[in-house]
């Protein structure tokens, strides 16, 4: 048995580098190298509106807006966006001067800072420049969360009236959700400790014709959410849980989620497999064991299960792994449960969905 486990995990991270060197991308990793804009860090929140964002020169950015269908507009500051038309079309892709007011707000800082709770500003805790693949990465955002997170959860969860999104970032999920049509939610509210984040993401709302569906809010970590008690139909958390410095931090943070969400409601929540080489975030060999502060870790599964032993886990592995192989495995078609639990043990994020007690 032991055997059999360790050529699994050799054939598993095997798997990984080969994806990793086709360039396959995933669920929230950050990429910083590639500076866009020079200079040094500043506090998260003290530039947001300011004009530190500077033309952009970089032919490969550009290349990369364009092939999602945005122009680049280097010169336009951030404004009042109460001032723009209304009206606008629901759609994934923003809209301009939307576009333009988002990229600037990402340059300026939005959607830098992830960890708010260590005590060392580095990695992952401090503000640092968006890179042109983080610039990219940031807009095509809704795109990704409708393909991954509202295909996945329409099936299981269908009709929402009312959704909260913790650790919303810059509200690409938010929207994503607000987009859908299975969900169809009258309410889409977005969490985040982060100001310039929530700026963002309240000018991607703008742009993508959501506005008035979504709505964001700031909360302070380790302090209780700021939304009433079983309001939700369904909760998501995606790529938030491993960016809180320590167990008694995310066990908290979870006791919130359940907290918020209505009895019978759903609570999805998304986080890196610790059973990898290198940490999803920062490559770091061995990152989620070596755990460093201000640089993000995965907690366990068993930790995680342990949290929501009075939740229903929804199973939604077998259609996660026929979703992957449509090509060759029909949706009706059974698949054994050793292939689900292998995908499940071998895929880069843990994706949990539970059912509220009630
Ligand atoms: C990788 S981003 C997640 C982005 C977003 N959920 C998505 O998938 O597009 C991590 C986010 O978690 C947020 N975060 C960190 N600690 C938090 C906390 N205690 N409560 C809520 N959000 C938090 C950070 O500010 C950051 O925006």
């Amino acid at each position: 048995m032991m055997g059999v486990s360790t050529v699994w995990f050799v054939v598993v991270q095997a798997v990984a580098v080969l994806r990793r060197a086709r360039g396959s991308s995933s669920e929230g990793r950050r990429d910083r190298s590639s500076p866009l804009v020079g200079g040094g860090s500043t506090t998260a929140g003290s530039n947001v509106g300011s004009s530190t964002s500077r033309p952009c020169a970089s032919s490969s950015y550009s290349a990369s807006l364009q092939g999602i269908g945005l122009r680049v507009v280097p010169s336009l500051q951030p404004g009042p966006i109460s001032h723009r038309p209304p009206g606008l079309p629901r759609s994934e892709m923003m809209a301009e001067p939307y576009a333009s007011l988002f990229f600037d707000q990402v340059r300026a800082g939005a959607g830098s800072v992830d960890i708010h709770d260590s005590a060392n500003k580095d990695g992952f805790a401090r503000h640092s420049a968006a890179s042109d693949v983080f610039l990219a990465r940031e807009v095509s955002r809704v795109s990704h969360h409708r393909r991954a997170l509202s295909s996945l959860l329409e099936p299981f969860v269908q009709r929402s009236g009312r959704v909260a999104d913790v650790g919303c970032s810059t509200g690409a999920s938010a929207v994503a959700l607000a987009l859908s049509d299975v969900l169809s939610p009258e309410e889409v509210i977005g969490i985040d400790p982060s100001q310039p984040s929530l700026e963002a993401a309240a000018i991607r709302a703008k742009g993508c014709g959501v506005h008035g569906q979504v709505r964001f809010e700031r909360n302070q970590p380790g302090q209780p959410l700021p939304l009433p008690t079983a309001s939700f139909d369904l909760t998501t958390c995606i790529s938030v849980l491993e960016f809180l410095s320590d167990d008694a931090a995310r066990r908290d943070f979870i006791r919130e989620l359940k907290r918020i969400t209505r009895p019978g409601g759903h609570i999805y929540l998304s986080t890196p497999n610790p059973y990898r080489l290198r940490n999803v975030h920062d490559r770091r060999f061995l990152g989620d064991w070596r755990r460093k502060s201000g640089h993000p870790w995965a907690s366990q599964a068993g930790f995680i299960q342990t949290l929501f032993a009075d939740c229903e886990e929804v199973p939604i592995w077998d259609h996660l792994v026929k979703q992957r192989l449509s090509s060759c495995v029909r949706s009706n078609e059974h698949l054994p449960n050793i292939v689900v639990a292998a995908a499940r043990a071998a895929a880069p994020w843990q994706k949990f969905l539970y059912r509220m007690p009630g």
